[in-house]
């Protein structure tokens, strides 16, 4: 079976693909690397059901698309971490498999995945695509939902468009843990996470479309007063996930879901705390900063 993509909402055509005729496991042609380019050219997410990967074949995928990142934005460091450190470690659980407590500062930190966010905006280079392996999901909840930031510009009105257009923002994750009342950062950690500007609104090189560049690591706008930059990024945040941008995906165990995040955003929802859920995500790093890309 060859390889084949379609809308996984027929009324949306061009948002969120199902791709079919893949073995990931088994290690995929160059060509069939393109076609998943091209793909995610279109929908910005793609899913690939049934794919049971470990760590190794999720990183040799992940390489067709461009360098991998390392999980330098984990809160996890040393002998703290589960994971290699090509492997982000979206999961509740401890080196030993156990379910992080309720006050673990790791839980508290990674519940702010739960904000509207596109990966690493806080890094100098964000990422370009992320690739998150189902490995345990939990019996209810849990969904991952995805905003298309293409969709989300296209409707906004003129006025607004002019407004942003060439506005320069700052993230870190300092500002996007800071809304949830999180402050527990080691001093290295805020030294490492001091923010960082991006366009708010980019081209994607290959599409030409343009994008909002929202995230809950944007915290500023260069030159503007902080409230009236809040209340800005907050608008449009509303504005942009506003559900007729919004899918939600479904885990099932062995799903990779793959999404462009220079055009998308987005965010985990409730699961229940006790039940294991494990997720393994691979970062490929976009080609430079914001500001040095065409707008
Ligand atoms: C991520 C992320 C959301 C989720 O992997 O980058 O934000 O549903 N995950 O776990
Ligand atoms: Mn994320």
């Amino acid at each position: 079976m060859t390889l084949s993509i379609r809308p996984a909402d027929p009324a949306r055509p061009d948002f969120v693909g199902e791709v079919a005729g893949l073995d990931i496991a088994r290690g995929i042609t160059p060509a069939e690397a393109a076609a998943i380019e091209a793909g995610m050219d279109r929908y910005g997410v793609l899913v690939f059901r049934d794919q049971p990967l470990d760590d190794a074949q999720q990183v040799a995928f992940s390489r067709h698309f461009g360098p991998l990142e390392m999980a330098t934005g984990d809160i996890a460091q040393g002998g703290q971490r589960r994971l290699s450190m090509e492997i982000n470690d979206i999961s509740n659980l401890d080196c030993d498999g156990a379910v992080l407590g309720r006050d673990d500062r790791r839980r508290l930190f990674s519940l702010g995945n739960m904000l509207w966010h596109s990966d690493s905006s806080f890094k100098p280079t964000p990422a370009k695509y992320s690739m998150l392996s189902a490995r345990v999901i939990p019996g209810s909840g849990g969904n991952t939902e995805f905003a298309d930031m293409r969709a989300a510009w296209d409707a906004l009105d003129e006025e607004t468009k002019a407004l942003v257009r060439d506005l320069v923002c700052e993230h870190s994750q300092l500002f996007s843990r800071g809304t949830l009342g999180f402050d527990a950062f080691t001093e290295e950690e805020r030294a490492k996470w001091q923010p960082v500007p991006q366009r708010l609104v980019r081209r994607h090189p290959r599409s030409g479309r343009l994008s909002l560049f929202l995230s809950a690591h944007a915290g500023a706008i260069r030159g503007w007063p902080i409230p009236e930059a809040r209340m800005l990024l907050r608008d449009l945040t509303e504005h942009a996930t506003q559900r007729q941008f919004v899918h939600a995906h479904v885990w099932r165990p062995h799903d990779l879901v793959m999404w462009d995040n220079r055009v998308t955003m987005h965010r985990a929802r409730r699961a229940p705390p006790d039940q294991v859920r494990d997720l393994h995500r691979t970062t490929v790093a976009d080609s430079a900063p914001t500001l040095e890309q065409a707008a």
